[in-house]
């Protein structure tokens, strides 16, 4: 079943009808300032990092589920009701949410009353923009109230929500005019506050929560908009709200819009006072200036269209299949970006108080929008290794508004250092930006202690080269890809977190997926090695990954399928040898390792694979492993913890199915890789809406496996690496177009289904356009580059300007 359909031209999914399986939500804010809405107008929005500066409150896990966010009430002669269908429930004769790019436009009309609701952040500002359009479309003269209502926070989320002896004591308020400041804290520490303003005279307004909504009362049964009148209330603790009360009058026909700013400020610590006690407004002013009229809204949200348009352009699919299209063109990218900003952060899986940005995550989310915002990209991997330990191991996570590990989960994921040596490959051939390597990056933010980043490179290399165990293979540490799977946990205790516990210490519980990571991972740093002229280094190297990739086929192999780990005892994780009612098959190193290029040419490569497809493939994607475990095992720690089918406990975690797409290709399967595609993008499931339940425009990070009474049912979208994973499975190894070292790869490997494409890649300047004829997906490949054949499938990169014409015969 569905619930809305794609607009494509619009680059939009509209949403028709409130009752979703699940909010639905959407990202507003590309830069500095962000928000989470969903199609009925819940969610919240903060300054840089969801859980220091917290502007607007948002209540998890809330009866009903999604109550709170910006709403807008309206009372047409005693009926008193909400576009955005939440939180006041009345029926409407219309609804429709569009969510687009960074903007999301929801519509309600009821008593032949049509208000839209528009909410977007410009680029460039620290502000949300809420547009209102009331449009009378009935025959006769209507004259409503409107009450705009926010709730702030008082910043610091976390403390918000658990510290009341205090915070219901400090909260303060000023109005001026149309506009209601919040400054709490503003005079001790703060230097900052926010502020929401309407570009129109106010009947009244209020910023006292209690007397605005009602102590027993909700955000469905509002008192003030409900009685008609605001009742010009000024916030002394409890909870600051900011509402705005307006007179509307429209004759038939007639449309009024209204422009709201929630905007955020910071002012320099001697200029933040306009005299004693009253807050200096000068940049609110400014920032209100730029969203006065309705045409600086729409010039503003039409530079937000160009600027995700010219983001976009770099990479374009045609092909017969619509919804391949939208994924490729549209969805995934802009997931991928959505990814860039939030890492795991905020969305309505994460709380934006826990987890903030991952080592790991946002090395792996670097994959997905490298060619979107190079420069951006190559920040992030400077704030990135900066946080990186001497010895080459790194934070598990650090914030973004400090940029500092955070020490609560510390270090000790075995797999972390890798990924930064992935990330920074990609980084320089995408973009041939070589000098990255010279830059001067500090070990755990220590300006003392700084090294090159090569120097960080060859740190994380080492890193695992010197911590190997008794088979030769690396040492999981803490956990590895999967954070559930704790070798050295031994938790008996349900007070103690199973990533940040090791009650045993040893060497011997040994990764193979890391194995299978550094043999592949492994060549890219040797290659850069080649480049700095370190040949020795370079040499040593490559005999460390035909070491390990030896140790892989030796210890690493169970005869059918990759092993998964040896867990502290040096008993097989993932073998058929395993007890039964334990798991026999985990699905990260056969993905991984094959990617890798392991067994590919012994035929080990293949049989995993076949196991993965007998084993582990489902109606709804490929489960992490199989059978499920069904008691808790102590020395395998939180994975045994999940019931069986869901998260690390046999779900589908749509992360890693992509591992399995790529490495199909690798032994020249691309009709079974894109079956295996067309399971999990979300495209391809909005008919199932009922049952996925979450957002058929993005990827979500698990689904339930065959094992859960749910099976089918999808949970976490948005915030995984699943975007960026799936975005380089299609884009580079189906469809086949990838920057390599030398050259732009062209090797499709996606078989007849998809019969006829072309991809328009813009890389380093230079446009290629690629027409591609797929009669088969061996990944076999003929190239005519500008009319002539060439051998092989490297693309030698053009001049800046560029425009390189490729035909491509894919069998
Ligand atoms: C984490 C990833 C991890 C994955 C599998 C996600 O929730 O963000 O870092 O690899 O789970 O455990």
């Amino acid at each position: 079943m569905r619930f809305g359909h794609f607009d494509d031209a619009r680059k939009e999914y509209v949403i028709t009808t409130p009752k979703t399986p699940y909010p639905w939500i959407n990202y507003l804010g590309s830069e500095q300032f962000f928000g989470l809405v969903s199609h009925q107008g819940g969610g919240y929005c903060f300054y840089r990092d969801a859980k220091m500066r917290r502007l607007t409150r948002y209540r998890y896990n809330n009866v009903p589920t999604d109550s709170g966010g910006r709403y807008f009430y309206i009372n047409d002669g005693g009926d008193t009701w909400t576009p955005t269908f939440m939180p006041m429930k009345k029926e409407l004769s219309f609804f429709e949410c569009r969510h687009g790019l960074g903007y999301t436009q929801i519509t309600g009309t009821r008593n032949n009353l049509r208000a839209e609701v528009l909410y977007f952040v410009p680029l460039g500002q620290t502000a949300e923009v809420h547009q209102v359009t009331l449009k009378n479309e009935g025959s006769t003269p209507k004259s409503v109230k409107l009450f705009s209502f926010i709730e702030f926070c008082l910043w610091n989320a976390h403390d918000d929500g658990t510290n009341f002896q205090r915070n219901f004591s400090t909260g303060e308020v000023e109005v001026v005019g149309s506009t209601i400041y919040h400054k709490t804290e503003y005079r001790e520490r703060r230097d900052h506050f926010a502020f929401y303003h309407v570009n129109a005279k106010v009947s009244g307004f209020d910023t006292d929560r209690e007397s605005f909504i009602g102590l027993y009362n909700g955000f469905g049964d509002p008192d003030v908009p409900s009685a008609g009148e605001s009742k010009n209330t000024i916030a002394s603790g409890w909870s600051p709200i900011a509402s705005h009360g307006l007179d509307v009058t429209l004759a038939p026909g007639e449309e009024k819009k209204f422009v709201f700013v929630l905007g955020y400020v910071e002012n320099p610590r001697a200029e933040k006072w306009e005299k004693p006690g009253i807050i200096n407004k000068q940049r609110a002013q400014q920032l209100i200036a730029a969203f006065s009229s309705a045409e600086q809204v729409s010039a503003a949200l039409g530079k937000l269209r160009e600027h995700w348009q010219g983001l976009l352009s770099s990479f374009t699919l045609e092909s017969g299949d619509e919804k391949l299209n939208r994924m490729v063109n549209i969805w995934n990218p802009y997931q991928c970006m959505v990814t860039f900003n939030m890492s795991r952060s905020a969305s309505y899986f994460e709380s934006g108080i826990g987890r903030g940005m991952g080592f790991r995550d946002s090395n792996q989310d670097l994959l997905g929008f490298v060619h979107l915002v190079p420069e951006r990209a190559r920040e992030r991997i400077i704030d990135i290794a900066s946080t990186q330990f001497a010895d080459g191991s790194a934070y598990h996570q650090y914030q973004p508004l400090t940029k500092r590990g955070n020490n609560e989960v510390g270090s000790g994921f075995n797999d972390d250092p890798l990924w930064l040596i992935l990330g920074v490959s990609a980084y320089i051939k995408e973009t041939g930006d070589y000098g990255i390597l010279d830059e001067q990056v500090p070990f755990d933010n220590d300006p003392n202690n700084a090294a090159s980043l090569l120097e960080h490179l060859k740190r994380s290399f080492d890193h695992v080269e010197k911590n190997l165990g008794p088979h030769g293979l690396p040492l999981i540490g803490r956990a590895d890809w999967n954070d559930c799977l704790n070798l050295n946990c031994f938790s008996e205790d349900p007070n103690e977190s199973f990533q940040t516990t090791g009650n045993r210490t040893g060497r011997t519980a040994e990764s193979v997926f890391i194995a299978g990571m550094f043999v592949h991972i492994g060549p890219e740093y040797a290659r850069i090695c080649e480049y700095k002229a370190q040949p020795a280094e370079a040499a040593r190297a490559r005999s460390e990954v035909a070491k390990m990739e030896r140790a892989v086929l030796q210890h690493g192999w169970d005869g059918e399928w990759f092993l998964r780990a040896y867990d502290f005892f040096g008993n097989k994780v993932g073998s058929k040898d395993c007890p039964d009612g334990d798991s026999k098959i985990l699905i990260e190193p056969q993905g991984y390792c094959v990617m890798a290029g392991i067994g590919v040419a012994t035929g080990e490569a293949k049989k995993a694979l076949d196991a993965v497809k007998e084993r582990l493939d489902t109606p709804y994607g490929i489960v992490l492993n199989n059978p499920p475990y069904r008691e808790y095992h102590v020395e395998l720690g939180e994975i045994s913890s999940y019931p069986p089918g869901y998260k690390e406990n046999a779900g589908i975690f749509c992360h890693n199915n992509p591992w399995v797409m790529i490495a199909e290709t690798m032994i020249g399967r691309g009709e079974q890789a894109f079956e295996y595609y067309k399971k999990i993008a979300p495209a391809y499931l909005e008919d199932i809406s009922e049952i996925h339940r979450t957002e058929p425009y993005v990827y979500s990070q698990m689904i339930a496996g065959k094992d859960a009474p749910r099976q089918g049912e999808a949970k976490n979208s948005w915030l995984t690496g699943t975007g960026s994973w799936n975005f380089v499975a299609i884009s580079q190894y189906l469809l086949g177009i990838r920057p390599e070292w030398d050259g732009l790869c062209v090797k499709p490997c996606i078989g007849k289904e998809v019969p006829e494409f072309t991809v328009t890649r813009k890389c380093r300047g230079a446009t290629y356009r690629i027409h591609v004829k797929s009669t088969g997906g061996t990944g076999q490949v003929k190239l005519t580059v500008d009319g002539k054949p060439i051998d092989g499938v490297i693309v030698p990169f053009a001049k800046p300007g560029s425009t390189v014409h490729i035909e491509c015969e894919a069998s």
